[in-house]
């Protein structure tokens, strides 16, 4: 079976195919960073009209690819940018009522927790899945596909809004997180501390947006920031960040006497992140489970594979109404 994955819920416009027989994936991904950058965030109107401008192109060089018959048609429906989803939307409703295959309506966040899986389709259930992207930070138990339960998530910023947000602080640029990541790398150690918030009491909650302050009354402090400084401060951060979601990562693990931990989402392509949790999973016997950085990242191959798995199950939305949702929880699937 071949599954057509569109995603436009931000700023990434993504095309992609899930060949089932062979677990197999040809995908396509167009980023406005370009289009967004002078404005330091992403502008939701532009984001719209770009999906649009983008989105048929696209399509045609993915299908340009391939001679097989398209079987059904999956697209986030949710949540995000509720103009940028209504593109996709509306695109993808209109491409399966013309080729007369069915339309999955997918979980953006169900897409990136299901990731992993397309580089391992057997890693086993039930596992730990922490999923840090730009508007979430949750830990989910997975039992199944489609069975999730919520152990904890953030109560402000989530962790790559941090990012981003220190990043616009510190004058680095959109979109923050891989370049505030980048510039850590040339941070000296120890020079600068900050805390890891909600580790000090018991729960598996996060908390991001004090430490955003943290970085903010610190560089009050320099009349004027060197780049070392600024390098050290980054790296600090990111230290701050990662051993937040590590700790709780592992009092999560020990909760549930789970040994498979999957992460999922932009910021688990942060090389810090992938390195300490890989000695903490071997440290406690266990597994660590990552997909390619191409796939942590907004892709529409997850979106996909998220919509061949719910079609399988007879989870997917045949309703022909085109419903998008800026927010959405994970726990209503
Ligand atoms: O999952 P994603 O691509 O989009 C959302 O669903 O939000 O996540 C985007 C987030 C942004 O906050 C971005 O700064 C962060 O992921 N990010 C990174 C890296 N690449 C993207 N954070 C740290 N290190 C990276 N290499
Ligand atoms: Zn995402």
């Amino acid at each position: 079976m071949n599954v057509l994955g569109i995603e436009t819920s931000c700023d990434e416009t993504a095309v992609a195919i899930y060949d089932s027989k062979h677990h197999q994936v040809a995908h396509l991904v167009h980023s406005q960073i370009p289009l967004h950058a002078k404005y330091g965030g992403v502008v939701p109107e532009l984001a719209s009209r770009d999906h649009i401008q983008r989105i048929t192109p696209l399509l045609k060089e993915l299908l340009g690819q391939t001679s097989e018959k398209i079987d059904a048609v999956a697209y986030t429906a949710g949540p995000g940018l509720i103009g940028a989803l209504l593109v996709g939307a509306t695109f993808a409703r209109s491409l399966a009522y013309a080729w007369q295959v069915p339309s999955i309506a997918v979980h953006h966040m169900e897409g990136h927790l299901l990731a992993p899986l397309l580089e391992y389709p057997n890693l086993p259930f039930p596992f730990l899945a922490l999923l840090v992207s730009g508007g979430h930070t949750l830990l989910v138990d997975v039992q199944d596909f489609g069975d999730y339960r919520l152990l904890g998530e953030s109560i402000d910023d989530a962790a790559g809004e941090a990012l981003d947000k220190t990043a616009k602080l510190l004058g680095l640029g959109y979109p923050g997180g891989a370049i505030l990541s980048k510039l850590a790398e040339q941070g000296k150690p120890n020079r600068f501390h900050f805390p890891r918030p909600l580790t000090d009491r018991p729960g598996l909650d996060f908390s991001f947006s004090g430490l955003k302050t943290a970085v903010l009354h610190t560089t009050q402090t320099f009349e004027k920031i060197d780049e070392q400084t600024r390098a050290d401060i980054a790296h600090a951060f990111i230290d701050a960040v990662v051993d937040t979601l590590v700790i709780k990562c592992t009092r999560a693990l020990k909760q549930m006497n789970y040994k498979n931990l999957v992460i999922a989402g932009g910021v688990s392509a942060n090389s810090q992140l992938r390195e300490k949790l890989t000695s903490l999973m071997a440290q406690m016997n266990g597994k660590l489970w990552l997909a390619r950085p191409e796939f942590c990242t907004d892709n529409a191959a997850m979106i996909a594979y998220a919509g061949y798995q719910r079609l399988q199950r007879d989870l997917a939305n045949k309703d022909l109404g085109i419903q998008v949702k800026a927010r959405w929880s994970l726990l209503e699937l």
